[in-house]
């Protein structure tokens, strides 16, 4: 059932432009306004809301870091993030009034559900991002986005992550229509790029050889970096995860605005350093990235830049530069992850490792 693929991780891989496609299937009428039916919520408790949680493990953690800029940017509601077994352990301020936002693949992750709970008992509304029809996290909450990426059999998240950033934008898309927050064209705006994102992503795909290659390169570094500012930051950590949990390579991911606080020691002669770089904008993310990786360069780093196609400013900067197409800045972690998911399965086959079953890890962490 791998359809010719090596691996599950490579299949679902490929996959994304049709599993965000299936996301985002029935979602927006002809007539301009957004739908999440199976929400089960009323837009009068949609606009009580005066904050959001969410709350999540591992990779679905990482999708939660991506949403905060997309929700507190299009609906002025405060949002925060919290590891879920952090947030089970602690004393958070939540009322009727807070919405927490459970992200969970499989549904079924014990510290994630615990947090569920902790939540439920204090009188928050729980909304469960979850791919898993039926599984306990959405049957425990109040209300659901699902995110119709289809089985996720990979130990390795993929299609999981991008179909959950995919409903963390309709979901903010969503209460910013009932709240009033963003113009109804710029809604529109935003779900035309979304509804080409399948098509987007594709393109991606199918220019992913300097990628591929790219792995063959690095099979024996120790060490690897990532660097984001922004949305990007959460690319970082979870390109490095993906090489983690697939490639056992020691990788972390950094704020590129931290660098020279700490991490910049790290930076010597030949280490790679993948950093993302935000299309060019109004606000100055770019530029500023850009001297990050002047910095870093300048002390030996060898660098993979994930950046637009056409930006200009980064074949002088770039070793290696993976080219993307042009989106918004908010959407671009759609498409910045997957060469990282590529580059880790790749990785990972040449040292001969076993891509959909890693060492140590199980596809849902039942236990906490
Ligand atoms: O099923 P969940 O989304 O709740 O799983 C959360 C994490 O355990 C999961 O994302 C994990 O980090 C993956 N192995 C990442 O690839």
């Amino acid at each position: 059932e791998k359809d010719g693929f090596d691996w599950f991780m490579r299949k679902e891989i490929y996959e994304q432009p049709k599993a965000i496609g299936d996301t985002l299937l029935g979602r927006y009428d002809t007539d301009g306004a957004l739908r999440l039916d199976e929400l089960r919520m009323s837009e009068a408790e949609l606009r009580r809301i005066d904050k959001i949680i969410i709350v999540a493990c591992g990779t679905a953690f990482y999708a939660g870091l991506v949403a905060k800029y997309a929700i507190e940017h299009w609906t002025r509601i405060a949002c925060e993030v919290e590891l879920a077994h952090e947030f089970r352990y602690r004393d958070p301020i939540v009322n009727p009034n807070t919405l927490v936002v459970c992200i969970s693949q499989s549904g079924e992750t014990a510290d994630s559900l615990m947090a569920v709970r902790h939540a439920a008992e204090q009188g928050a509304k729980v909304l469960a991002i979850c791919n898993t029809n039926g599984s306990t996290i959405p049957r425990e909450s109040d209300a659901v986005i699902y995110t119709h990426a289809g089985p996720e059999i990979g130990v390795a998240s993929t299609k999981g992550f991008t179909t959950q950033l995919v409903a963390c934008y309709l979901l903010g898309l969503y209460l910013a229509q009932v709240r009033g927050t963003l113009f109804g064209d710029e809604i529109a705006r935003l779900m035309a790029e979304l509804e080409e994102m399948p098509a987007t992503l594709q393109r991606v795909l199918d220019e992913s050889e300097p990628v591929l290659k790219l792995a063959g390169d690095f099979a024996e570094q120790p060490s690897v970096l990532f660097l984001g500012r922004h949305v990007g930051y959460p690319v970082a950590l979870e390109g490095a995860l993906k090489l983690k949990e697939l490639a056992y390579i020691h990788a972390e991911g950094f704020a590129a605005g931290e660098l020279k606080h700490g991490p910049i020691a790290l930076v010597d002669d030949g280490l790679p350093v993948f950093v993302v770089v935000p299309p060019k904008g109004r606000d100055m993310l770019h530029d500023k990235v850009v001297s990050n990786i002047a910095e870093i360069r300048a002390r030996g780093a060898l660098t993979v830049v994930l950046a637009e196609e056409d930006d200009p400013e980064i074949e002088p900067l770039a070793d290696v530069w993976i080219r993307l197409p042009k989106v918004s800045t908010l959407l671009q972690p759609v498409l910045a992850t997957v060469p990282l998911q590529l580059f880790a399965c790749e990785l990972a086959t040449r040292k001969g490792h076993d891509v959909d079953q890693p060492r140590n890890l199980a596809k849902s962490v039942t236990v906490e």
